[in-house]
């Protein structure tokens, strides 16, 4: 089964690609909130996206299921889940990855009445579980490690290369739009968030909106509320800025409104249709790629390009990169941080 990335033009306004635009070539965009701009939220960044879709398959008996090496889960029932996050998340579970599927879906399986993982399994591929459940399945296949300041150098070259060059790119429009693609619980944007509080004052009377998306609600919702746990915050977020943006909240810790209000989080499926979005002056989207094969790395690619300015910087995670899967993108090396940019390439018909 293909993965349908659809046939559209790149979504962005950006000038990342010569198609760059097509869908939202300008597009007004006004003071104030990304979300706010001349284009209703809803159509900017939807507040759902499509639930998951049931895969079309034969039953498990239909396979002659055989138990695999995991208690629980038949071969066959394994193959349905990784076609489910193969087709609704781009998500490649591959053989050996029997344990992951066993360990997310038991506790869901068990909640919801079923006596085996194979049995709650046919329940999802009859069609007959609910979009909701079927959400659930999805966010339980994420994986959504993150914390505050991963891998700590990036965040060092956001701070000394790449925003002061940003800033004074954008003096004269005073607007600074940052893209979290796949920010899981929202450390990753929150960060950025209090990158700029500490070493950006000039922004303030800026706009500055940092945008954080993901597909799993789970995530979104805690992203949302802004509240870690002691052992989340203890997880790379020093102690003066822990005492600076959180104030405590019971056994947790919620980010103060100041930093709150800079960060705006939206669910998207980075394999679904675009919604339309802004060109974004930076963009991190890391360690979420490593889960996709090369088609879906590629198409992924060319669309993040298409929201990118001349200027515009693209930050992957450490085991990621642009090259050999998309040649529009041109390295630059900071110490320890690759970022990539819009290259000549790019430009060529
Ligand atoms: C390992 S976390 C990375 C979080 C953060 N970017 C970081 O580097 O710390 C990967 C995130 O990607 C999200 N994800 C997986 N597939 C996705 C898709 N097709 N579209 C959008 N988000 C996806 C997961 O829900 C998860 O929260």
């Amino acid at each position: 089964m293909s993965l349908n990335l659809p046939p559209r033009s790149d979504p962005c306004d950006g000038r990342g690609t010569p198609a760059a635009g097509a869908a939202g070539r300008g597009r007004p965009t006004t003071p104030g909130s990304v979300l706010s701009t001349a284009v209703p939220p809803r159509t900017v960044l939807p507040a759902r996206v499509a639930p998951p879709a049931p895969v079309p398959g034969p039953p498990a008996s239909a396979h002659g299921a055989t138990s695999s090496a995991v208690a629980g889960l038949s071969q066959a029932s394994f193959q349905y889940m990784a076609e489910f996050a193969r087709t609704n998340a781009a998500i490649v579970l591959e053989s050996g990855k029997e344990y992951l599927v066993e360990s997310r879906l038991s506790p869901i399986a068990r909640q919801q009445g079923h006596e085996s993982l194979d049995a709650f399994v046919e329940h999802l591929r009859s069609g007959r579980a609910p979009a909701d459940l079927r959400q659930i399945v999805l966010d339980a296949l994420t994986t959504n490690e993150t914390s505050f300041f991963r891998d700590f150098h990036p965040f060092e070259t956001l701070k000394k290369e790449i925003l002061p060059r940003i800033v004074q790119e954008r003096a004269a429009m005073r607007k600074l739009t940052v893209w979290s693609a796949a920010s899981s619980t929202g450390q990753e944007a929150y960060t950025i968030a209090m990158v700029i509080r500490e070493h950006f004052p000039q922004l303030r009377d800026w706009t500055v909106n940092i945008i954080g998306t993901d597909l799993s609600s789970a995530v979104l919702k805690q992203a949302q509320d802004g509240r870690y746990s002691q052992l989340e915050v203890n997880r790379g977020l020093p102690a003066p800025l822990l005492i600076k943006y959180f104030a405590k909240d019971g056994d947790r810790w919620k980010v103060k409104d100041d930093l709150r209000k800079m960060v705006d989080f939206r669910p998207m499926n980075l394999v679904q249709p675009w919604p339309v979005l802004p060109p974004f002056d930076v963009i991190f989207i890391r360690n979420v790629m490593i889960y996709f094969d090369v088609e879906t790395k590629k198409g992924i690619l060319r669309k993040m390009r298409a929201c990118m300015m001349p200027h515009s910087v693209l930050f992957l995670g450490t085991a990621e990169t642009t090259v050999n899967l998309d040649v529009g993108f041109d390295q630059v090396s900071y110490g320890n941080t690759a970022v990539y940019r819009v290259g000549a390439a790019a430009k060529k018909p």
